[in-house]
């Protein structure tokens, strides 16, 4: 019988991203989203019988356990995204984040599943001290966005303790790749740059561009879900990026656009940089698109 999987925020870029890879190994996937940022074009090019679509809000639902039914795998990357946003309205990223995720990792509690993913992010590590970061370095949550994932993350890891829950939480650096919010508002680096390109507008770059993120593409990233559902690992987290730093003034480069430089925006750290070793070590995975390549293929999209 085919696998099943659920992923709530599959509607979104990572999430429908995610689904393609899934689908293409033969799993039934169930999203779960209730498309305040995702959208139905992400996943309409499949067919009802691999992806069922439930139009739900993960926070507010009273009965999410009846979609978690008969799951094997569970994703939970539901969440809102922005970080200027959460400035202006923590209580809404509380409520939407860490209640969302308690009520995920209840309803997947009471199914039988083989692995439960969680979506966290390197915003834990606020401005590091040490580069490249691992997960051992030290937690520095700057705004209520990286609050909220941050609690997500220790709900997960509290359920794996106590009710030796088989989970997984992923700190994502900086994700790209098709299907990219291209919101041009808050939107991360090479969203701004891709929606400014097609728009014939400068490329607006933070500060002198001199600092530096780790990028990672999303098919990148999907190939680590799909090892890790196969490893006997659980009950880990794991920094999930390139292991390569890039300078904004270098993806500009690429996109080959006039620039702008704008005022830094506060509490962004100078650089951000994954230390990946354990993830390699543990799943034999490694990163194969470079950014020159995986801009280029957005581009021509
Ligand atoms: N994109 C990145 O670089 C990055 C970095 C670190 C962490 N993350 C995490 O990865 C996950 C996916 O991010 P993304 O970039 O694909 O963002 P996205 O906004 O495209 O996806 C989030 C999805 O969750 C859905 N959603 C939000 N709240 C919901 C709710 N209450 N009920 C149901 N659905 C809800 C949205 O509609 C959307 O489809 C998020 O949890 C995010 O915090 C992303």
């Amino acid at each position: 019988m085919a696998l099943k999987s659920v992923i709530t925020g599959g509607a979104g870029f990572i999430g429908s991203n995610l689904t393609d890879h899934l689908v293409r190994i033969g799993h039934k996937v169930v999203v779960l989203d209730n498309f305040v940022s995702g959208k139905k074009s992400n996943l309409s090019h499949h067919k009802k019988k691999d992806v069922k679509i439930i139009k739900i809000d993960i926070s507010k639902s009273k009965n999410l356990y009846k979609y978690f039914k008969g799951a094997d795998y569970v994703f939970h990357l539901a969440a809102l995204a922005e970080i200027i946003p959460s400035i202006k309205n923590p209580k809404k990223y509380f409520n939407n984040n860490v209640i969302g995720t308690l009520k995920v990792v209840e309803a997947a509690n009471k199914v039988k599943i083989k692995k439960l993913i969680y979506a966290a992010s390197s915003s834990c590590y606020g401005t590091p001290k040490k580069l490249p970061t691992s997960e051992k370095d030290e937690i520095n949550l700057k705004n209520p966005y990286a609050v909220t994932k941050f609690i997500g993350e220790e709900i997960i890891m509290n359920y794996a303790e106590m009710f030796k829950m088989p989970n997984i939480s992923f700190r994502f650096f900086n994700v790209y790749g098709p299907r990219l919010n291209a919101s041009g508002q808050y939107g991360a680096v090479i969203s701004n740059f891709l929606f400014q390109k097609k728009n014939n507008k400068p490329l607006t770059i933070v500060g002198d561009g001199k600092q530096t993120r780790d990028f990672i593409h999303v098919d990148d990233l999907a190939n680590a879900f799909l090892k890790i559902l196969k490893s006997k690992y659980n009950n880990k987290i794991y920094n999930l990026g390139s292991g390569k730093k890039t300078s904004i003034n270098y993806i500009a480069s690429i996109f080959n656009g006039k620039k702008k430089f704008i005022s830094i925006r506060p509490g962004e750290p100078k650089d951000s940089l994954a230390n990946i070793s354990k993830l390699k070590k543990d799943i034999n995975w490694k990163p194969k698109i470079s950014i020159e390549k995986g801009i280029k293929n957005l581009l021509r999209n």
